[in-house]
């Protein structure tokens, strides 16, 4: 297992490039089995999640084929072979419950194993069978899998109203609408970017969707789709957290292809704080402004609130912020992981539930400390950009499936980083 070894190397200057977005590129993957005609992806981000995606699209029968170093993917279902996803492969990602709805739609049945994934909180799947319910599906839990069969003529469209907001619902059920029979009324949707993105790629493809991006999402199902070519949105979350190192460290980063829209909550905290952001032709310029961090209160929300993908990276700039900050995690019970790390590096923080309390101290201090998950292993990366001595971070195999060239990105704008093999 590889180990990250960071050390405390002052300010930093230069340009970031920001990848397309994991989170959006795993359900855009899925959608190819909605259709036999090829769906190609630009802009892929080059992640363990990705490959992982490919493996399970297939085990399928699908055709996956990383071009140009990965940052294409030219797919096609035409030769399905299965509808089955197999447990082997599920449990390395819960994204992989997304392949649900689209195998439903267009096939009548599928089986999905019930998925694993981060270890933040419980994490149920109950809205996306819910929605397909919605739809007409039957669904039966048996030995670890759900197994989903669709009416004779197929799904129909049905209004499903979702109790609370979850991105990964409103993707398995969007998907699954496309070519359910008549129309389908998401209420309570996410807005998320990602969905966006989603559904975008999917009017390309020859869907009948509107409203997405608001909370009510409204598809007219179509017989068959197409197939498209489609770059993928900027990651928000890769973009959040490389905007987070100079304002930790101090000094002047650019990260090329990020947008004030996808992260505004986000920008007003770094505003609050003391960073300053601005638009640039090529991106987002972000600086530290003289002086301390101020300290500032984060609650985490659905789009377009803070994302709970970047509260532990900002948790790690608040501790060494000038006064005491408040953390409320509203998305996931159990999204604290990353607090008991930071404290071996000297952070002074107290976790009630899903609030934590930072109090800001002049500076953190290396020590060896443990990944747990993706964005926790990279806010202790960033902590340790800015800590005094060095900080070794194990177990960051996490961090691959979400950050692509972590290293070469962070080296490039003057952190002393290196990966190597624990000893
Ligand atoms: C997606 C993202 C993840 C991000 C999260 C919130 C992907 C692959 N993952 O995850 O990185 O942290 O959005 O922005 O895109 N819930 C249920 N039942 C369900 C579904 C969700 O109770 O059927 C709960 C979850 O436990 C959580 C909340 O709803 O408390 C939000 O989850 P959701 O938005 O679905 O997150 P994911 O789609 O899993």
């Amino acid at each position: 297992m590889d180990q990250i070894i960071v050390t405390g190397n002052g300010a930093l200057s230069g340009q970031i490039p920001i990848a397309g977005a994991k989170n959006a590129c795993l359900t855009l993957m899925p959608a190819t089995l909605l259709s036999d005609e090829p769906l190609t992806l630009t802009n892929a981000p080059r992640l363990s999640d990705i490959r992982t995606m490919s493996t399970l699209l297939q085990s399928l029968g699908a055709e996956v084929q990383a071009l140009q170093d990965g940052q294409v993917l030219a797919m096609s279902s035409h030769d399905l072979t299965s509808t089955r996803a197999e447990y082997d492969i599920v449990r390395k990602m819960r994204a992989s419950i997304l392949v649900l709805g689209p195998l439903l739609s267009r096939f009548g049945h599928a089986e999905v194993s019930l998925p694993g994934g981060c270890a933040i909180g419980a994490r149920p799947v109950d809205l996306h069978l819910k929605a397909l319910e919605a739809m007409g599906a039957k669904l039966e839990l048996r030995d670890g899998y759900v197994h989903a069969t669709a009416p004779s003529g197929g799904l129909r469209g049905g209004v499903v109203e979702f109790p609370f907001v979850s991105v990964g619902a409103t993707e398995n059920a969007l998907m699954a609408a496309t070519l359910a029979k008549g129309t389908t009324v998401l209420k309570n949707a996410a807005r998320e970017p990602e969905i966006v993105d989603l559904a975008q790629c999917l009017q390309k493809m020859g869907a009948r969707i509107e409203g997405e991006g608001t909370s009510e999402i409204t598809i007219e199902g179509v017989d068959r789709l197409g197939g498209a070519t489609h770059r993928v949105v900027t990651d928000r979350i890769e973009l959040g957290t490389y905007m987070l190192a100079p304002a930790i460290c101090g000094g002047e980063v650019e990260c090329l292809g990020g947008r004030i829209d996808l992260l505004s909550a986000f920008c007003e905290k770094l505003d609050a704080a003391g960073i300053s952001v601005e638009e640039t032709a090529a991106g987002l310029k972000v600086a530290r402004k003289n002086g301390r961090i101020r300290a500032v209160d984060v609650t985490t929300e659905p789009f377009p609130g803070f994302p709970t993908d970047l509260q532990a990276q900002m948790m790690a700039l608040l501790c060494t912020a000038d006064g005491t900050s408040v953390l409320e995690e509203k998305i996931f019970e159990n999204r604290f992981m990353h607090a008991p790390e930071l404290m071996r590096m000297g952070a002074k923080i107290d976790v009630h539930g899903g609030t934590a309390t930072v109090t800001g101290v002049e500076r953190l201090k290396g020590a060896p400390v443990m990944a747990t998950d993706l964005r926790a292993s990279v806010s202790l990366i960033l902590a340790g950009l800015a800590a005094e001595g060095e900080t070794v971070v194990s177990r960051v195999y996490h961090l691959d499936r979400g950050y692509e060239h972590v290293v070469r990105k962070l080296e490039a704008v003057g952190a002393k980083i290196e990966r190597v093999k624990e000893q």
